[in-house]
């Protein structure tokens, strides 16, 4: 018999972040309340047991043992084919093998695990995320998917539920999805969905080998005549879900450990230059000046108040109601400045800037919008400007199917763990990309997201509660329990 178990329970007060939603404060102050009522489980029969030694105790063992396999010395890297990844992908195959699950390496080094029940249909059920890593990574980013799916597997194994499924599952740890190594994200999932580019083979790392080396040094032989090959059939295919953690602080503000993913942001990367009169900072009066940082630091808070209020900016042609800009956000990242010296106007300014939302058009239409008042106000102040977009990508929408399913399996997760009726399951926006953007190419696709302490990610710092990682497991079991 599993202990009682409290989920909604406060982290260290230290860790709490200020609530941005007046709401959630509300619904988090009533899941509170429900759950210090009683935190007893409704247990019975073999189905009912939660399975803790499996889903918890050795899933959170794993995710700190994988967390150890690192490149770095003293900090966690794995970045695409590196010696730690490709230790990394050996355990992972252990893990999967040990739920019942036949393993294998495609040619873009992605790990797969399948189960083949007996009388399955054709049609599989892809569940993944990636192993690798950013420099200085959490251990959860990436692993909790994988170990989680694997963890599921496993008890479904163990109880001989596996036999009955109706589809094949197979679970896939991704070669790359942070694009840390060759500046280009979602290597693995883009190659299964078909959509990686034959030129990405020859794209080189900071020392000059290509991916096709790389491939190559670990004894994977792919080339342009078969990367094809690695790519899926969508026939083959029933859907795609992913687990992943939030990054972000909501759900830790709400105080739910899981949401299901409406949708992943769309996103583009603009670079601004401004140009200007570089000059001496005691001789050039304020009236004679052209100076690009003051232009830059207007465009900045300008572009702040475009994403604050978007419907101050473009409301008056009548299509506002037609944008959801809701989830936009924009942030500007990084500012180079020419020559850099503290006595002197600077020759040039350039910023990046990184927009997201839910809204393709709403996104487009921001552009247009901040296009227009940064020309106006670099005419005004005697500098040019230059936008030059340096990526895009369409926002995803995840299925609305397996979206239900998912909200159900995640609110039978919660059920079992508390015992109590936790009302809604929270949906949100996921402002990072995941595989799941590139599956979509491939499939239909669903997410759940996991709280993690502080909303903190891609740091050392990431922490996810152990009963979450729990509670994710029993919502991936309770989803291949339901629907397959
Ligand atoms: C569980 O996995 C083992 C291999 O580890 C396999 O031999 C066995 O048939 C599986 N059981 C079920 C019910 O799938
Ligand atoms: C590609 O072709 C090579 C050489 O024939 C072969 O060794 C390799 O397994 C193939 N890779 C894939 C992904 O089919
Ligand atoms: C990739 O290269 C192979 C071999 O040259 C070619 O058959 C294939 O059409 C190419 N794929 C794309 C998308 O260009």
């Amino acid at each position: 018999m599993p202990s009682p178990s409290a989920i909604n329970r406060f982290y260290n007060s230290s860790n709490l972040i200020p609530c941005v939603f007046p709401l959630f404060r509300v619904v988090f102050l009533l899941l509170s309340l429900s759950s210090a009522a009683s935190s007893t489980h409704i247990s019975g029969g073999p189905q009912d047991d939660l399975f803790p030694e499996i889903l918890r105790d050795e899933a959170v063992a794993r995710l700190y043992e994988l967390g150890k396999v690192s490149d770095g010395d003293g900090f966690l890297e794995r970045t695409f084919l590196s010696p730690a990844s490709i230790r990394a992908g050996n355990l992972i195959r252990t893990w999967m093998e040990d739920a019942g699950l036949t393993t294998w390496v495609d040619g873009l080094g992605n790990v797969h695990g399948r189960v083949e029940p007996p009388h399955a249909s054709n049609k599989a059920l892809l569940i993944g995320s990636h192993l690798d890593t950013v420099v200085d990574a959490g251990m959860f980013d990436g692993a909790l998917g994988i170990i989680c799916a694997i963890s599921a597997l496993k008890v479904l194994n163990m109880t001989g539920r596996s036999t009955n499924l109706q589809h094949p599952v197979e679970v896939i740890a991704f070669s790359d999805e942070e694009g840390v190594r060759f500046q280009s994200t979602f290597l693995g999932s883009a190659a299964i969905a078909g959509v990686l580019p034959n030129s990405t083979l020859h794209v080189s790392d900071k020392s000059g080998l290509t991916v096709q080396n790389v491939l190559k040094h670990n004894s994977i032989d792919t080339s342009e005549e078969n990367l094809s090959q690695i790519k899926y059939d969508p026939d083959s295919v029933l859907g795609y879900i992913e687990v992943h953690i939030e990054q972000g602080p909501v759900l830790e503000s709400v105080g739910v450990p899981l949401a299901v993913v409406k949708g992943i942001a769309g996103q583009t990367r603009l670079k601004v230059r401004v140009r200007g009169s570089q000059g001496h900072a005691g001789t050039v009066p304020m009236s004679m000046r052209r100076d690009p940082m003051t232009a830059a630091a207007e465009l900045i808070v300008l572009l702040e108040s475009l994403c604050k209020r978007p419907h101050d900016f473009i409301s008056s042609d009548g299509q506002c109601n037609a944008f959801s800009l809701d989830s936009l956000v924009c942030t500007v990242g990084q500012i180079d400045t020419w020559p850099s010296a503290s006595n002197v106007i600077p020759g040039q300014v350039s910023f990046t800037i990184d927009i997201r939302s839910m809204d393709d058009m709403g996104r487009e239409a921001i552009i247009y919008e901040l296009s227009n008042q940064m020309h106006r106000i670099c005419d005004g102040r005697l500098v040019s400007c230059f936008l030059e977009r340096k990526h895009d990508a369409d926002a995803v929408s995840c299925d609305g199917g397996l979206n239900s399913q998912l909200k159900s399996a995640a609110y039978a997760a919660l059920k079992r763990m508390t015992g109590e009726d936790i009302g809604d399951v929270p949906v949100l926006m996921s402002g990072a990309g995941h595989d799941a953007m590139a599956m979509s190419r491939l499939t239909k696709v669903g997410m759940l997201f996991v709280r993690c302490r502080g909303g903190i990610s891609h740091s050392p710092e990431e922490y996810v509660l152990e009963d979450d990682v729990w509670t994710a497991g029993l919502a991936i079991q309770a989803f291949l329990d339901t629907n397959l």
